[in-house]
């Protein structure tokens, strides 16, 4: 790849952002004999994928269904992502990745994570890029992108450049401190695009001080529970794993859970999924002189079972002393614990953006947008995966339709 600069030079596309999305497009579409800029303003490239997965990267999940997005995708139109997503499967990046020799494994629900480190997708979609002979630009600002009678003119860092067709994969906003910026938004709306109000998803959930304050002290505590938001038909319901923080809460269902969640609205938490706990306290009593809290250590966390009782007196007490009346109560609070959260800990912590450039905007098939020659791939469309790969998938399938259409 070439890094030197060009006072004015042609391509046949120019692709913003040296993510997932544009790294994977650029490669392809170079591949596919196109002339192909790829631009960067960050000092380091791919560093999402570089932290993700734990430093592992998980870079897809088997379990995605293209028939029925909306199984594991969020956004206005969830059925938007199935072109692309049937047309650039799980398979095929598994495919890639065989090719390049990277080693992985699955871990939980399809999940699939690479053995070593994230380094090797980073070097995979370089290595992509070599081969199809993409000149890519980094760090190089864009200030500017105009459209006119010779098509795209763009003032790069690195001088003006033209193009036919311009790429935004530019990301969402979250994590500002290593590159996040709102550029394809202000491309989107400087085109007259309409943009769907980003948010952070896949966040931790923040809860008022003084409420919160009986639970700081179990952060670091995590268990499995089912988390609940929603109403009726918006219902969501995950089971996974929940961790306490001094904030609040976080932990895979939060982080799947608060990509639906509604400011003002409650999330609700069974903490003993699986047991009918009315029921088997009721038989503890029956048989049992221990603290309350002990016996609850067996179905739930000792730490959390000592925290929980603090809540009221009558259950800070022998089981066998405690009414069934009180007994029932603390079975209700465990399995039903509805809360309603402050916030989230926002752009800082969370893993993606949902909302985005609105989908009606594009083409299903190719990514372009009304703009003719301006084309939108990645989280800066209102496309949003769960936890788990499907993220980085969407970025694979949306890259492969537009490089296909370059
Ligand atoms: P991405 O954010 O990857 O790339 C955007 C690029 O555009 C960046 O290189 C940025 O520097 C550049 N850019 C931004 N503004 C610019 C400007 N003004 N000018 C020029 N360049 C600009 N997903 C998943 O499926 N599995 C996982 O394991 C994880 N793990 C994970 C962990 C953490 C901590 C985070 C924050 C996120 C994840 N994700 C994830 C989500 C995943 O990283 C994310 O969805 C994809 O990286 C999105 O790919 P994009 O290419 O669209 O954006």
């Amino acid at each position: 790849m070439s890094a030197a600069p060009a006072p004015d030079s042609r391509f046949d596309v120019v692709v913003i952002g040296a993510g997932a999305a544009g790294l994977f497009c650029a490669g392809v579409a170079g591949q596919l004999g196109a002339k192909v800029l790829l631009v960067d303003h960050s000092e380091k490239v791919a560093e999402k994928i570089r932290i993700s997965g734990g430093g592992r990267c998980n870079f897809t999940n088997r379990e995605l269904d293209p028939r029925q997005p909306h199984k594991h995708f969020l956004g206005e139109n969830p059925n938007f992502c199935r072109s692309a997503l049937a047309r650039y499967t799980p398979s095929d990046f598994i495919a890639l990745v065989r090719k390049h020799d990277i080693a992985f494994h699955e871990k939980h629900k399809g999940q699939l994570f690479g053995d070593r480190s994230s380094e090797d997708f980073i070097r995979m979609l370089l290595a992509e890029c070599a081969a199809g002979g993409v000149t890519h630009w980094q760090p190089c600002t864009v200030s500017e992108v105009v459209h006119g009678s010779e098509g795209y003119v763009l003032q790069t860092g690195r001088g003006t450049v033209r193009a036919p067709a311009v790429v935004i994969a530019t990301g969402g906003l979250s994590i500002p401190k290593i590159g996040a910026t709102d550029f394809g938004y202000r491309i989107a709306r400087q085109f007259g695009l309409r943009v769907v109000t980003p948010r952070p998803a896949l966040v931790p959930l923040t809860f008022d001080g003084e409420a919160w304050a009986p639970f700081a002290q179990l952060a670091g505590l995590a268990l499995p529970v089912r988390m609940e938001t929603g109403q009726k038909k918006e219902r969501m319901a995950f089971d996974e794993d929940l961790l306490f923080t001094h904030r609040g809460l976080s932990g895979p269902a939060v982080l799947q859970i608060s990509s639906y969640w509604r400011e003002g609205t409650a999330i609700r938490v069974d903490l003993a999924p699986g047991t009918d706990l009315a029921h088997d306290l009721l038989q503890a009593k029956a048989r049992s002189r221990k603290l309350l809290a002990n016996e609850l250590a067996q179905w739930v966390p000792s730490r959390l079972a000592d925290a929980w009782v603090q809540q009221d007196p009558a259950w800070q007490r022998p089981v066998n002393e405690a009414s069934d009346k009180s007994l029932q109560q603390l079975a209700a609070r465990l399995s039903a614990w509805e809360l309603v959260p402050t916030g989230t800990e926002g752009y800082r912590k969370a893993e993606v953006t949902a909302g985005g450039v609105d989908t009606r905007e594009l083409s299903s098939q190719t990514m372009e947008s009304k703009q003719p020659g301006l084309y939108f791939i990645g989280e800066v469309v209102d496309v949003t995966g769960w936890l788990g790969g499907y993220n980085f998938q969407w970025a694979w399938a949306s890259g492969f339709a537009c490089a296909q259409a370059l």
